[in-house]
């Protein structure tokens, strides 16, 4: 039977205490990618343990690498990692897998890859995967449904990509693949996410020559595969996750502190929800939040997701569940992915009075009480999102397909019973 979680409403300002938020998904996993790159073995610590990186582990180790991983530690030795196909089965199990298709390339001169499947957040395109490859000097062919990317004789040449739109595994991967290639390459327009930043940072660390990263302009000098030269790498705090955590406590605790993490990163939320009327204290790793004592002093503000230091696409579905709570209209207009509303029927379900205007943009009309219903996590972020609605509603709520949750948040039950959360995790 698949497990569910059962999570009863926390009746107001309940929940109290410390939060520490874990390292982050969408760095551990470009850190795994990374360790194609090294001739020595690659040390990651706080390594969140999460779905997602057991699964890219686990690609890792059936293409031939060595791999060990526990207490928030992986140590990935790639050196013997033959493999230049990422199976349908690969790309399916983990859409992040296509970022190892920069590392392989550049390393073997060949990748081939199926087109990733359908998303539930939105269609994901990769026509400039393609497009960098080509600029980079590579063959690209389509056969059946794979790619086959074959860099010239003597390898993958620096280039000038210029990205249409800022695309964060597109910059990181090429960002890897430019480590090993001839020449100079340059990202215009690339993303600016703190994981690109620590990714390079890792990199550089490690022997490559990197600049620019954290800004739209990437400049990365080609060089020799990199030595991590002993050392080991801490994954930055999951900005994401710290975040959901802020909301959770905007709305139903009397004090949270949320902890070992970087408010900088989470800067545009902490404005929207100050805007609200919520009231933050910053400190330097960590953040304290409380609900205030009646919820309809919350003032609605209408927010649009937008590339980093913007408010990111993977906080609006938590930030849409806070409007249903703040007085007055709140318009969400999600700018990055076209399917990621589809979980604001549920929310309706519950008792919130959303209008779809449409694919990008909804209407949150506040403030209405929500109350327990059955729910299915469509992505792991809507997911979360049901979770501190639950938490929000009157009654008790049951979470289904929580492996979804489990993909990117680590014993997430646990860290909330430990802040009042009444939830359970049963089959
Ligand atoms: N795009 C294209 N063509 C491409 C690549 C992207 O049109 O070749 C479009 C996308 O369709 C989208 C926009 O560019 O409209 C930006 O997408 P981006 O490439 O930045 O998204 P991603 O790299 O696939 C990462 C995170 C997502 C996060 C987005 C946006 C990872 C593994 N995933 O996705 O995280 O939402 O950036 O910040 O890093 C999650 O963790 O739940 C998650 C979905």
């Amino acid at each position: 039977m698949p497990e569910h979680f059962s999570i009863r409403g926390a009746k107001g300002r309940t929940l109290s205490g410390k939060i520490a938020v874990c390292g982050a998904k969408n760095a551990a996993l470009k850190g795994v990618a990374a360790s194609i790159l090294f001739r020595t073995p690659l040390t990651l610590t706080n390594v969140p343990e999460i779905e997602d990186v057991s699964r890219m582990l686990e690609i890792l180790r059936t293409m031939g690498a060595q791999i060990t991983f526990g207490e928030h530690q992986a140590t990935i030795d790639a050196r013997g990692l033959s493999e230049t196909t990422l199976t349908p089965d690969i790309a399916k199990r983990l859409r992040a897998s296509i970022v190892l298709t920069g590392p392989i390339l550049a390393r073997h001169g060949f990748v081939r890859f199926p087109h990733p499947g359908g998303c539930v957040i939105g269609e994901r395109p990769i026509d400039l995967f393609i497009e960098g490859y080509k600029k980079m000097g590579a063959q690209v062919k389509q056969s059946g449904k794979f790619y086959d990317i074959r860099a010239q004789r003597g390898g993958l040449r620096g280039a000038e990509l210029f990205f249409r739109l800022q695309s964060v595994t597109g910059t990181e991967t090429f960002m890897m693949a430019a480590v090993l290639a001839k020449g100079r390459t340059v990202i215009k327009n690339a993303a600016m996410e703190p994981e690109i930043k620590w990714l390079a940072d890792l990199l550089n660390a490690s022997g490559a020559h990197i600049s620019g990263a954290g800004t739209p302009t990437i400049t990365i000098e080609g060089g020799d595969p990199l030595d991590a030269q002993g050392k080991s790498f801490r994954v930055i705090p999951d900005r994401i996750e710290a975040g959901s955590f802020l909301i959770l406590g905007a709305l139903a605790a009397k004090r949270l502190l949320i902890d070992e993490m970087v408010p900088e990163h989470i800067e545009s939320l902490i404005e929207i929800l100050s805007a609200t009327g919520v009231k933050i204290v910053r400190g330097e790793r960590s953040l304290s939040v409380s609900a205030p004592k009646r919820w309809q002093t919350l003032r609605s503000v209408s927010v649009r997701t937008h590339e980093y230091p913007g408010l990111a696409t993977d906080l609006q579905a938590p930030l849409t569940v806070f409007m249903t709570q703040a007085l007055g209209e709140s318009l969400v207009f999600e700018t990055i992915f076209e399917g990621r509303l589809s979980y604001i029927e549920s929310l309706n379900r519950m008792g919130a009075n959303i209008a779809m205007m449409d694919p990008h943009r909804v209407l949150v009309k506040g403030p209405t009480p929500l109350s327990g219903k059955q729910l299915e996590s469509p992505d792991l972020r809507a997911g979360l999102a049901f979770v501190i609605a639950a938490v929000t509603a009157e009654g008790t709520s049951v979470i289904h397909n929580i492996y979804n949750i489990d993909r990117g948040y680590e014993r997430i039950e646990e860290r909330l019973r430990a802040i009042g959360v009444d939830i359970v995790r049963a089959n």
